[in-house]
Order: C-alpha cells, then structure tokens, then sequence
C-alpha cells in the first residue's frame, strides 16, 4: 500500500457557503478586539477572507496581510476583498510554521485555523516572532474534546474492512490543544498576559444533507482525499450521516473552541 498523501488545498466557494458557524465565532472573537483603527494586523489562516473584510471595515487607517497555505483561498479572498479595499488588504500564501515576516505586526487576529497546525511550539514561535514589541495575538480554534464523537466514529469506521486499506494508517490531521498545554506553549515561545480557555459551541446542521456536506467540505476533507472514489467517499460520509441521525439532537458537531490571548512583552 501506498503512503497516504494530503494536499493543503481547500474547496474555497463550499467554505465560503458553508462556513456559517465558522463566520459566528470569528465575529465573537473579533467583537473581543480592542482596536484603533489604524493598526497592521495579520489574519493568520483567512480562508475566503469574509473575517479579513469585518477587520478591514474595522481599521479605517490599518491594513491587513491575510494569509494562508491553501491557494484556492488566498485567490478567492483576494478576488473578493482587493475592490472594496485595494492596498490595506494583501493576501499571501504561506505557512504558519515558517512565517515570511519579523516583527512588523500590531496584532495577530486568527480563528478556525490553529488546529490545522500539528506543531504549536513552532507555530507560537513564529507567531510571537512577527509581532512588534508590545503585539498582541487574539486567536480562537478548535481544542480539547473538540468533535469527539465524530472522531470516535471515523476512528472506528476508518478500521473497518471496506476503509481501512485507504485510511486504516492515516493519523488524524487536527491537533486540539487543552488549555493549561497551549499557554504553557504560548509562555515558551516568549508571549506574556496569557490567557487560554475552552468553551463548548456545538453546532447543528439543518438535516443530513447540510451535515454531508459539512463532513465533506471542511471537517473530513483530508480522510476523503485518500479514499479512492467518489462512491467510497459518499458511503463514508454516508455511515457517519446516518450515526449521527440516531443521535439526540440529530446532525450535531459537538465543537469546542480554544481562546488564546497573550501580548509580546514590549
Ligand atoms: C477552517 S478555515 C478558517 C478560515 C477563516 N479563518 C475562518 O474563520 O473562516 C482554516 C484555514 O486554515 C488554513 N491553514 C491550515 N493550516 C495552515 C498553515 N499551516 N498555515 C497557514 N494556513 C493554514 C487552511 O488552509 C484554511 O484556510
């Protein structure tokens, strides 16, 4: 058997559609900041850009580098946010682990991203490294028990006869820090005022279809890239659908959500 391979890509107009809770929390967060209005601020991991643009309208003099390693993204937030902002809104592709840049941000704003990252060290070292002296890093992403049923049942299903040759060694693509771990990790890379806190955000889907679609567009991608074809990957999704419509309440993510602030010492 081969070994598996991930891209690093995304379906950017499904996320963009989909991403409505996503789009809720990120709001929350962003209502959390306390800003000038003329500040340079980098949205790491920006997806489709619809957080960049509540940012954006929020820093009359600022700008924003939104970046993220999937292309698909970064070319559709810059297609829908370069008109309405020209200059004060840039988009890179780039890793969070190997940051193009040092010390030049007022802020670092991130949200749905940082469980995409394995490595945490590395990514709160370069994290603190872009930052100026005095920066802050405002961030929420998915940690602890985030989605624990569903991985529960991935976990057994990836097992089984009919999907395990695909996905039997495959190791899960999210690392979903505690609390007490992340500021620890934060206070190593160099930041102080650390705060970090769970806070569960279940989520429910409007019936099975918008839950399918769920699984397949932003929470599963990486398992469904490696199954063979489109009829495996609808029965996947299919087994976990139908697990989930004997729950009670049906078609629910049982999210849970990791707030971080700390601030670079100045
Ligand atoms: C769920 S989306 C969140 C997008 C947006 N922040 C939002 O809240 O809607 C997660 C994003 O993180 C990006 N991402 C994952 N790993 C990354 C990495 N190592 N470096 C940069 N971006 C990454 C993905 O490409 C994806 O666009």
């Amino acid at each position: 058997m081969s070994t598996p391979r991930n891209s690093c890509e995304w379906n950017a107009a499904e996320y963009h559609r989909l991403s409505a809770p996503q789009f809720q929390w990120g709001q929350r967060v962003l209502r959390q900041l306390e800003l000038r209005g003329d500040e340079c601020l980098l949205d790491a991991g920006c997806g489709t850009g619809k957080l960049t643009r509540i940012l954006l309208e929020n820093l009359p003099r600022g700008r924003v580098i939104g970046l993220d390693l999937s292309r698909n993204m970064v070319i559709h937030a810059r297609q829908n946010l370069a008109p309405d902002f020209g200059d004060r809104a840039r988009f890179v592709t780039g890793d969070l682990v190997a940051l193009p840049f040092r010390g030049c941000f007022d802020g670092i704003f991130s949200t749905a991203s940082f469980h995409w990252v394995l490595d945490h060290d590395s990514l709160f070292r370069n994290l603190c490294d872009v930052l100026r002296p005095g920066g802050w890093l405002h961030a929420q992403c998915g940690g602890g028990a985030n989605i624990a049923r569903l991985r529960q049942r991935v976990r057994g299903l990836s097992q089984t006869p009919e999907f395990s040759n695909w996905l039997g060694k495959f190791s899960e693509p999210w690392y979903f820090s505690d609390a007490e771990s992340a500021a620890s990790r934060l206070r190593a890379a160099g930041f102080e005022e650390v705060k970090a806190g769970l806070e569960e955000a279940a989520y429910t889907a409007s019936g099975e279809r918008e839950f399918g679609e769920y699984l397949r567009t932003f929470v599963l991608h990486r398992h469904l890239e490696l199954l063979p074809n489109d009829e495996v990957r609808t029965a996947f999704v299919g087994k976990l659908a139908d697990a989930s419509g004997n729950d009670n309440p049906q078609w629910t993510l049982d999210y849970c959500r990791l707030n971080i602030r700390a601030v670079k010492p100045a």
